[in-house]
């Protein structure tokens, strides 16, 4: 008798354990491409209006991205996946474990084990993961109108909210990759520049102190003081310990030695401002929103072979947001930080979507590469100036 194929037989076997009750978890793993695929896809029987459903939550580095497969399609989505996308599935059940596993060289094989749970885990849709904006994120959200008297989201702050949670769950990702969820019990001091009414800045001390219960001292700077007492009003009606507003400016307001800085939709230059600051006052990571880019369009050129597409205004104007938020990660990498350019709200919402998320990992401005690296692109562009110029004159920069 012929031998099943892995594949088909991994695929036939979630498909049957789906339709007969006896379907546990199962996870794609060991991702074939690097680039853009998530690390790792968990699936999960969800019974949703329209019938049940495998769950899949695509973990990326920074974010998850969940979609729903009818169970009637489960089948042909593992033949695509299994083996080509993904080097390792495992498929739980009641009754046994199946493991495909698909070497670099070798032929790809499909063993099984004693089942590693018994028991079916809830069908039910909404349960995959605690949410960070729990019940006690209620008072902060309905004092600042996000939710009403009676915790529902009201429509019109439908996408605020929903940038909250996205926002939390990136910040989530990076606090992993500077190690401080676990463990860290001494306080982290981060400061929220241009922090605005406040809804990321109160959604930031909340994931420290109320979610993961963690000590921590959250500074909003603005520059509109009568923004500053309302969030101060908020903050002391809540018993928001550690929870701080301030009226200054990104470029001077005093601040001490922290360990983030973060800033969100901050215009222009004032980005650049905040991404100094961050440098100078020692933080681990810096998060940038960037918003209008105004400093380097009007010294943009037109070197060869791009100079007759720069020649529509459109494109000369992403081009310049492009090596404007470009520069910016070069000059933080010769600061010492590894970057990722992560998007940060849809593009459905507005094309101003791109944050830089900065985690310090080496000696400041030692790497000549890294400088280099920021001349051969300005000169590239014919970029005479850029507000982080200044950084230039570090380490390196002074010989
Ligand atoms: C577009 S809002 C963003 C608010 C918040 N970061 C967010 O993303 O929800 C920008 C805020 O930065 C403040 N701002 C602008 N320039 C500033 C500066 N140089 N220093 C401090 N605050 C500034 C504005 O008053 C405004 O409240």
């Amino acid at each position: 008798m012929a031998k099943a194929n892995p594949v088909d037989e991994f695929a036939q076997r979630l498909s049957s354990s789906l339709q007969d009750g006896t379907f546990v978890r199962v996870v794609f793993s060991r991702p074939v491409a690097a680039d853009g695929a998530p690390e790792k896809v968990l699936g999960r029987l969800v019974t949703l209006k329209a019938g049940p459903h495998l769950s899949l939550t695509h973990r990326h580095a920074t974010h998850d991205v969940t979609k729903n497969l009818p169970v009637s399609e489960v089948a042909s989505w593992a033949k695509e996946h299994v083996g080509v996308h993904f080097r390792s599935a495992l498929l739980s059940t009641t009754k046994r474990d199946w493991q495909f596993f698909a070497p670099e060289s070798g032929d790809a094989r499909l063993t099984t084990h004693k089942p590693t749970s018994t028991a079916v885990p809830s069908r039910t849709h909404d349960q995959p993961r605690q949410t960070i904006l729990d019940d006690s994120a209620r008072d902060w959200l309905e004092g600042l109108g996000v939710v009403n008297d009676r915790g529902q989201v009201r429509p019109a702050m439908a996408d605020k909210y929903a940038q909250i949670n996205h926002y939390l769950d990136i910040f989530t990702h990076l606090a992993k990759d500077c190690g401080w969820t676990e463990g860290r019990n001494d306080g982290l001091t981060i400061a929220d520049m241009g922090c605005g009414k406040g809804y990321l800045t109160f959604g930031l001390w909340h994931l420290f102190a109320r979610f993961w219960k963690l000590p921590v001292r959250v500074l909003g700077v603005e520059v509109r003081p009568e923004l500053v007492n309302s969030t101060n009003g908020l903050a002391r009606r809540i018993r928001a310990e550690g929870l701080e507003f301030m009226a200054g400016t990104i470029e001077s307001a005093a601040l001490p030695k922290i360990d983030a800085l973060i800033a969100l939709h901050a215009c222009d230059t004032a980005t650049d401002d905040a991404i100094r600051r961050g440098i100078e006052l020692g933080a681990k990571l810096i998060i940038v929103a960037p918003c209008c880019h105004k400093e380097v369009r009007p010294q943009l050129g037109r070197p060869t072979p791009l100079a007759p597409v720069l020649e529509h205004g459109l494109m000369a104007e992403r081009m310049a947001e492009w090596s404007t938020d470009g520069l910016r990660a070069l000059f933080l990498e010769w600061a010492g930080y590894q970057t990722k350019m992560i998007e940060f709200v849809s593009t459905e919402h507005t094309p101003k979507n791109l944050m830089i998320a900065a985690v310090r990992h080496a000696e400041p401005f030692s790497s000549k590469a890294a400088r280099d690296q920021i001349d051969q692109f300005k000169g590239f562009f014919g970029i005479k100036h850029h507000s982080l110029d200044s950084l230039l004159t570090h380490g390196l920069g002074e010989s």
